[in-house]
Protein backbone atom coordinates (compact mmCIF):
# COMPACT_ATOMS: atom_id res chain seq x y z
CA UNK A 1 0.00 0.00 0.00
CA UNK A 2 1.68 3.30 -1.10
CA UNK A 3 1.60 5.88 1.98
CA UNK A 4 -0.54 8.83 2.16
CA UNK A 5 1.15 12.21 2.08
CA UNK A 6 0.50 15.00 4.42
CA UNK A 7 0.85 17.97 3.01
CA UNK A 8 2.25 20.75 5.50
CA UNK A 9 4.24 22.83 2.89
CA UNK A 10 1.89 25.18 1.17
CA UNK A 11 -0.42 26.44 4.75
CA UNK A 12 -3.28 24.26 2.92
CA UNK A 13 -5.76 23.41 5.03
CA UNK A 14 -6.12 19.30 6.39
CA UNK A 15 -9.40 19.81 8.75
CA UNK A 16 -11.99 19.87 5.78
CA UNK A 17 -14.14 22.01 5.03
CA UNK A 18 -17.37 23.28 7.05
CA UNK A 19 -20.36 20.76 6.24
CA UNK A 20 -21.92 23.87 3.92
CA UNK A 21 -19.71 23.28 1.40
CA UNK A 22 -20.82 19.77 0.64
CA UNK A 23 -24.91 21.44 0.84
CA UNK A 24 -24.18 24.13 -1.44
CA UNK A 25 -22.50 21.59 -3.97
CA UNK A 26 -25.69 19.17 -3.57
CA UNK A 27 -28.22 21.81 -3.89
CA UNK A 28 -26.01 24.12 -6.71
CA UNK A 29 -28.93 24.33 -10.23
CA UNK A 30 -26.42 23.68 -12.54
CA UNK A 31 -28.77 25.12 -15.33
CA UNK A 32 -26.64 28.40 -13.98
CA UNK A 33 -23.64 27.28 -15.34
CA UNK A 34 -25.82 27.67 -18.79
CA UNK A 35 -25.93 31.46 -18.35
CA UNK A 36 -23.71 34.35 -17.19
CA UNK A 37 -24.83 36.35 -13.70
CA UNK A 38 -27.29 38.71 -14.35
CA UNK A 39 -25.97 40.99 -11.63
CA UNK A 40 -24.33 42.95 -13.76
CA UNK A 41 -27.32 44.76 -15.00
CA UNK A 42 -27.41 45.95 -11.54
CA UNK A 43 -24.11 47.15 -11.76
CA UNK A 44 -22.77 44.80 -9.68
CA UNK A 45 -20.02 42.22 -10.13
CA UNK A 46 -21.33 38.93 -7.99
CA UNK A 47 -23.60 38.02 -5.43
CA UNK A 48 -20.02 37.29 -3.49
CA UNK A 49 -19.03 41.04 -3.73
CA UNK A 50 -22.78 41.99 -2.98
CA UNK A 51 -22.71 39.68 0.17
CA UNK A 52 -19.15 40.76 1.08
CA UNK A 53 -19.98 44.54 0.36
CA UNK A 54 -22.73 44.27 3.16
CA UNK A 55 -20.73 42.20 5.51
CA UNK A 56 -18.08 44.40 5.32
CA UNK A 57 -20.11 47.46 5.11
CA UNK A 58 -17.98 48.83 2.32
CA UNK A 59 -19.59 50.10 -1.42
CA UNK A 60 -19.59 47.14 -3.53
CA UNK A 61 -17.40 49.39 -6.18
CA UNK A 62 -14.76 48.70 -4.09
CA UNK A 63 -14.46 45.11 -3.79
CA UNK A 64 -12.37 43.06 -6.52
CA UNK A 65 -12.59 39.14 -6.61
CA UNK A 66 -9.99 37.36 -8.23
CA UNK A 67 -8.69 34.00 -8.53
CA UNK A 68 -7.43 33.20 -5.09
CA UNK A 69 -5.32 36.93 -3.67
CA UNK A 70 -2.29 35.53 -6.07
CA UNK A 71 -4.49 36.82 -9.22
CA UNK A 72 -5.29 40.16 -7.24
CA UNK A 73 -1.61 40.83 -6.42
CA UNK A 74 -0.76 40.06 -9.45
CA UNK A 75 -3.36 42.13 -11.04
CA UNK A 76 -2.47 45.28 -9.03
CA UNK A 77 0.83 44.85 -9.37
CA UNK A 78 0.71 44.90 -13.91
CA UNK A 79 -1.77 47.49 -13.22
CA UNK A 80 -0.22 50.00 -11.57
CA UNK A 81 4.11 48.85 -12.29
CA UNK A 82 3.87 48.82 -15.56
CA UNK A 83 4.55 50.71 -18.10
CA UNK A 84 7.33 51.94 -20.92
CA UNK A 85 8.33 55.55 -20.15
CA UNK A 86 9.89 54.39 -16.51
CA UNK A 87 10.47 51.28 -14.96
CA UNK A 88 8.56 51.55 -11.79
CA UNK A 89 9.72 50.65 -8.37
CA UNK A 90 8.13 48.07 -5.48
CA UNK A 91 8.89 47.63 -1.99
CA UNK A 92 8.57 44.34 -0.53
CA UNK A 93 9.68 42.83 3.42
CA UNK A 94 13.14 41.08 2.99
CA UNK A 95 11.57 38.25 4.20
CA UNK A 96 8.08 37.76 2.37
CA UNK A 97 6.28 35.27 0.17
CA UNK A 98 8.76 35.35 -3.57
CA UNK A 99 5.83 35.36 -5.52
CA UNK A 100 5.61 39.34 -4.75
CA UNK A 101 9.35 39.57 -6.77
CA UNK A 102 7.81 37.38 -9.75
CA UNK A 103 5.48 39.21 -10.41
CA UNK A 104 7.07 42.63 -10.28
CA UNK A 105 9.48 41.05 -12.72
CA UNK A 106 6.87 39.96 -15.00
CA UNK A 107 6.10 43.47 -15.67
CA UNK A 108 9.61 44.40 -15.76
CA UNK A 109 9.26 46.57 -12.38
CA UNK A 110 12.10 47.12 -10.44
CA UNK A 111 11.96 45.47 -6.31
CA UNK A 112 13.65 46.43 -3.76
CA UNK A 113 13.26 44.89 -0.64
CA UNK A 114 12.73 46.37 3.37
CA UNK A 115 13.80 45.22 6.20
CA UNK A 116 12.05 43.53 8.60
CA UNK A 117 14.31 42.63 12.10
CA UNK A 118 14.01 40.21 14.88
CA UNK A 119 13.05 40.55 18.40
CA UNK A 120 12.97 38.21 21.15
CA UNK A 121 10.96 35.37 19.59
CA UNK A 122 9.24 37.57 16.87
CA UNK A 123 10.01 39.41 13.49
CA UNK A 124 9.07 42.81 13.27
CA UNK A 125 8.09 45.65 10.69
CA UNK A 126 11.02 48.71 10.91
CA UNK A 127 9.15 51.69 10.79
CA UNK A 128 12.73 53.89 11.22
CA UNK A 129 14.19 51.69 7.94
CA UNK A 130 10.91 51.36 6.08
CA UNK A 131 10.47 55.46 6.03
CA UNK A 132 14.19 55.64 5.01
CA UNK A 133 13.96 53.56 1.99
CA UNK A 134 10.51 54.89 0.90
CA UNK A 135 12.30 58.39 0.41
CA UNK A 136 15.25 57.18 -0.56
CA UNK A 137 13.77 55.01 -3.36
CA UNK A 138 10.30 56.76 -4.28
CA UNK A 139 8.50 53.47 -5.00
CA UNK A 140 5.17 53.51 -6.98
CA UNK A 141 3.81 50.78 -4.79
CA UNK A 142 4.51 49.77 -1.10
CA UNK A 143 3.78 45.63 0.04
CA UNK A 144 2.83 45.14 3.46
CA UNK A 145 2.42 41.43 4.53
CA UNK A 146 0.23 41.32 7.45
CA UNK A 147 0.71 38.16 8.94
CA UNK A 148 3.86 37.98 6.93
CA UNK A 149 4.60 34.65 5.34
CA UNK A 150 6.61 33.25 6.61
CA UNK A 151 7.49 34.86 9.48
CA UNK A 152 4.33 35.08 10.76
CA UNK A 153 4.05 38.57 12.56
CA UNK A 154 1.49 40.88 11.86
CA UNK A 155 0.47 44.20 12.34
CA UNK A 156 -2.12 45.76 14.85
CA UNK A 157 -4.08 48.55 13.30
CA UNK A 158 -2.54 51.10 15.20
CA UNK A 159 0.74 50.32 14.07
CA UNK A 160 -0.42 49.97 10.20
CA UNK A 161 -2.09 53.37 10.65
CA UNK A 162 0.93 54.93 11.91
CA UNK A 163 2.98 53.25 9.06
CA UNK A 164 0.35 54.48 6.12
CA UNK A 165 0.31 58.08 7.44
CA UNK A 166 4.07 57.86 6.61
CA UNK A 167 3.47 56.63 2.83
CA UNK A 168 2.93 59.67 0.48
CA UNK A 169 -0.93 59.16 -0.68
CA UNK A 170 0.21 59.11 -4.32
CA UNK A 171 1.98 55.65 -3.97
CA UNK A 172 0.11 52.86 -3.85
CA UNK A 173 -0.11 50.31 -0.77
CA UNK A 174 -1.12 46.59 -1.19
CA UNK A 175 -1.74 44.85 2.43
CA UNK A 176 -1.60 41.36 1.86
CA UNK A 177 -3.88 40.27 4.72
CA UNK A 178 -3.89 36.70 3.45
CA UNK A 179 -4.09 34.98 7.21
CA UNK A 180 -5.01 38.13 8.64
CA UNK A 181 -8.21 36.09 9.84
CA UNK A 182 -5.92 34.12 11.96
CA UNK A 183 -4.67 37.28 13.73
CA UNK A 184 -7.67 39.38 14.66
CA UNK A 185 -11.55 38.29 13.84
CA UNK A 186 -12.57 42.45 14.03
CA UNK A 187 -12.66 43.80 10.67
CA UNK A 188 -14.18 46.80 12.12
CA UNK A 189 -10.93 48.82 11.04
CA UNK A 190 -10.91 47.94 7.30
CA UNK A 191 -13.60 50.53 6.74
CA UNK A 192 -12.32 53.75 8.47
CA UNK A 193 -8.63 52.67 7.01
CA UNK A 194 -9.64 53.01 3.18
CA UNK A 195 -11.99 56.07 3.99
CA UNK A 196 -8.18 57.94 5.92
CA UNK A 197 -6.03 55.97 3.16
CA UNK A 198 -7.36 56.08 -0.19
CA UNK A 199 -4.50 54.75 -1.50
CA UNK A 200 -4.62 51.20 -0.13
CA UNK A 201 -5.83 48.14 -1.48
CA UNK A 202 -6.34 45.20 1.27
CA UNK A 203 -6.12 41.78 -0.40
CA UNK A 204 -7.89 38.70 1.27
CA UNK A 205 -8.59 35.31 0.47
CA UNK A 206 -10.84 32.34 1.09
CA UNK A 207 -7.61 30.03 0.82
CA UNK A 208 -6.12 30.19 4.33
CA UNK A 209 -8.42 30.58 7.47
CA UNK A 210 -11.49 29.72 5.29
CA UNK A 211 -9.99 26.79 4.00
CA UNK A 212 -10.38 26.42 0.56
CA UNK A 213 -7.42 26.63 -1.66
CA UNK A 214 -8.70 24.51 -4.18
CA UNK A 215 -11.63 26.96 -4.71
CA UNK A 216 -9.28 29.79 -5.89
CA UNK A 217 -11.16 32.16 -4.83
CA UNK A 218 -9.88 36.41 -2.88
CA UNK A 219 -11.29 39.49 -2.78
CA UNK A 220 -9.55 43.06 -2.12
CA UNK A 221 -10.91 45.92 -0.91
CA UNK A 222 -9.76 48.89 -2.21
CA UNK A 223 -9.64 52.49 -2.02
CA UNK A 224 -11.37 54.93 -4.05
CA UNK A 225 -7.79 56.70 -5.19
CA UNK A 226 -7.08 53.16 -6.99
CA UNK A 227 -10.56 53.41 -9.21
CA UNK A 228 -8.19 52.53 -11.92
CA UNK A 229 -7.76 49.42 -10.68
CA UNK A 230 -11.42 48.75 -10.61
CA UNK A 231 -11.54 48.74 -14.70
CA UNK A 232 -8.72 46.89 -15.36
CA UNK A 233 -10.15 43.86 -12.96
CA UNK A 234 -13.45 43.91 -13.71
CA UNK A 235 -15.10 40.40 -15.49
CA UNK A 236 -17.85 42.09 -17.59
CA UNK A 237 -19.19 38.58 -17.80
CA UNK A 238 -19.25 37.53 -14.18
CA UNK A 239 -17.29 34.85 -12.14
CA UNK A 240 -17.84 31.66 -11.14
CA UNK A 241 -21.24 30.81 -10.23
CA UNK A 242 -20.08 27.64 -8.46
CA UNK A 243 -17.37 29.07 -6.48
CA UNK A 244 -19.68 32.60 -6.02
CA UNK A 245 -22.14 30.83 -3.98
CA UNK A 246 -19.41 28.48 -2.09
CA UNK A 247 -17.86 32.02 -1.14
CA UNK A 248 -20.86 32.83 0.82
CA UNK A 249 -21.78 29.63 2.24
CA UNK A 250 -18.33 29.53 3.78
CA UNK A 251 -17.96 33.35 5.02
CA UNK A 252 -21.52 32.64 6.88
CA UNK A 253 -19.81 29.43 8.29
CA UNK A 254 -17.96 31.50 10.47
CA UNK A 255 -18.19 29.58 13.77
CA UNK A 256 -16.59 26.13 12.39
CA UNK A 257 -13.44 28.03 11.32
CA UNK A 258 -13.13 29.58 14.10
CA UNK A 259 -13.31 27.01 15.65
CA UNK A 260 -11.03 25.07 14.10
CA UNK A 261 -8.74 28.33 14.39
CA UNK A 262 -8.84 28.25 18.24
CA UNK A 263 -7.56 24.46 18.07
CA UNK A 264 -4.57 25.40 15.58
CA UNK A 265 -3.81 28.44 18.14
CA UNK A 266 -3.71 25.78 21.40
CA UNK A 267 -1.44 23.83 18.76
CA UNK A 268 0.89 26.67 18.29
CA UNK A 269 1.68 27.03 21.92
CA UNK A 270 2.16 23.12 21.60
CA UNK A 271 4.88 23.77 18.90
CA UNK A 272 6.24 26.15 21.40
CA UNK A 273 6.25 24.05 24.44
CA UNK A 274 7.90 21.03 22.62
CA UNK A 275 10.47 22.83 20.75
CA UNK A 276 11.66 25.96 22.05
CA UNK A 277 13.37 24.28 25.01
CA UNK A 278 15.90 22.42 22.23
CA UNK A 279 19.16 22.93 22.06
CA UNK A 280 19.81 25.32 18.30
CA UNK A 281 16.38 25.52 18.16
CA UNK A 282 13.97 28.70 18.02
CA UNK A 283 10.33 28.39 17.45
CA UNK A 284 8.64 32.32 16.31
CA UNK A 285 5.12 33.49 17.69
CA UNK A 286 2.96 32.87 14.92
CA UNK A 287 -0.40 34.59 14.19
CA UNK A 288 -1.03 32.29 10.79
CA UNK A 289 -1.60 28.93 10.48
CA UNK A 290 2.16 27.99 10.25
CA UNK A 291 5.35 27.97 12.16
CA UNK A 292 8.25 29.24 11.53
CA UNK A 293 11.09 27.25 13.51
CA UNK A 294 14.49 28.09 13.14
CA UNK A 295 16.73 24.48 13.78
CA UNK A 296 20.83 23.46 13.55
CA UNK A 297 21.42 23.14 10.20
CA UNK A 298 23.57 19.91 10.49
CA UNK A 299 19.91 18.52 11.19
CA UNK A 300 18.73 19.35 7.89
CA UNK A 301 18.95 15.73 5.81
CA UNK A 302 18.18 13.79 8.79
CA UNK A 303 14.84 15.90 9.64
CA UNK A 304 13.83 15.66 5.95
CA UNK A 305 14.83 12.12 5.64
CA UNK A 306 12.95 11.01 9.02
CA UNK A 307 9.80 13.36 8.07
CA UNK A 308 9.49 11.89 4.18
CA UNK A 309 9.82 8.19 5.58
CA UNK A 310 6.52 9.58 7.43
CA UNK A 311 4.65 10.98 4.63
CA UNK A 312 5.32 14.53 5.78
CA UNK A 313 6.02 17.28 3.65
CA UNK A 314 7.08 20.66 5.12
CA UNK A 315 8.60 23.78 3.76
CA UNK A 316 12.91 23.69 4.24
CA UNK A 317 13.42 27.33 3.59
CA UNK A 318 16.52 28.23 1.17
CA UNK A 319 16.01 32.14 0.96
CA UNK A 320 18.96 33.81 2.14
CA UNK A 321 19.02 35.22 5.52
CA UNK A 322 16.30 32.71 6.66
CA UNK A 323 17.67 29.34 5.23
CA UNK A 324 18.13 27.56 8.61
CA UNK A 325 14.65 27.65 8.93
CA UNK A 326 11.43 25.41 8.32
CA UNK A 327 8.04 26.55 7.96
CA UNK A 328 5.37 23.87 8.86
CA UNK A 329 1.72 23.99 8.06
CA UNK A 330 -0.51 24.08 11.35
CA UNK A 331 -2.42 20.44 10.34
CA UNK A 332 -4.27 18.27 12.57
CA UNK A 333 -4.23 17.94 15.55
CA UNK A 334 -2.46 14.29 15.28
CA UNK A 335 -0.64 15.72 12.42
CA UNK A 336 1.64 18.16 14.82
CA UNK A 337 2.01 15.79 17.06
CA UNK A 338 3.54 13.68 14.76
CA UNK A 339 5.64 16.13 13.14
CA UNK A 340 6.81 16.98 16.78
CA UNK A 341 7.52 13.68 17.62
CA UNK A 342 9.59 13.36 14.68
CA UNK A 343 11.54 16.52 15.11
CA UNK A 344 12.30 15.32 18.77
CA UNK A 345 13.12 12.11 17.70
CA UNK A 346 15.60 13.18 15.13
CA UNK A 347 17.10 15.71 17.76
CA UNK A 348 17.27 12.67 20.27
CA UNK A 349 15.52 14.84 22.99
C1 LIG B 1 1.27 35.65 1.86
C2 LIG B 1 0.32 35.03 0.90
N1 LIG B 1 -0.51 35.82 0.22
C3 LIG B 1 -1.39 35.33 -0.66
C4 LIG B 1 -1.46 33.97 -0.89
C5 LIG B 1 -2.44 33.59 -1.95
O1 LIG B 1 -3.24 32.55 -1.76
P1 LIG B 1 -4.46 32.33 -2.75
O2 LIG B 1 -4.04 32.71 -4.12
O3 LIG B 1 -4.73 30.88 -2.63
O4 LIG B 1 -5.56 33.20 -2.26
C6 LIG B 1 -0.60 33.09 -0.22
C7 LIG B 1 -0.63 31.64 -0.46
O5 LIG B 1 0.11 30.86 0.07
C8 LIG B 1 0.32 33.65 0.71
O6 LIG B 1 1.16 32.89 1.41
Amino acid sequence: MTQETTYLDRNEYNYGPAPEVAEVLKNFDPNKLCFYTRIYDEGKKSIFSDFLSSLYQIPEKQIILGYGGEDILKQVVHCFLAGKEKQKTLLIPKFSWWYYKSIADEVEGRSVLYPLYEDGNTFKYDFKALQETIEREKPEMVLIASPNNPTGNALPAEELDKTLSFIGKDTVVVIDEAYASFANKDTSYIKPLLEKFPNVLIVRTLSKFYGLPGLRLGFAFMGTALSRFLNYSTKYLGYNRLSEELGIAVLKATDYYQNVADQMAQDREMYIRELRPLAGFKVYDSNANFMLVKYPIEWKEKLQTALKAKGYLIKFMNEPDINTHMRITLGTHAQNCMVIETIKEVVGA
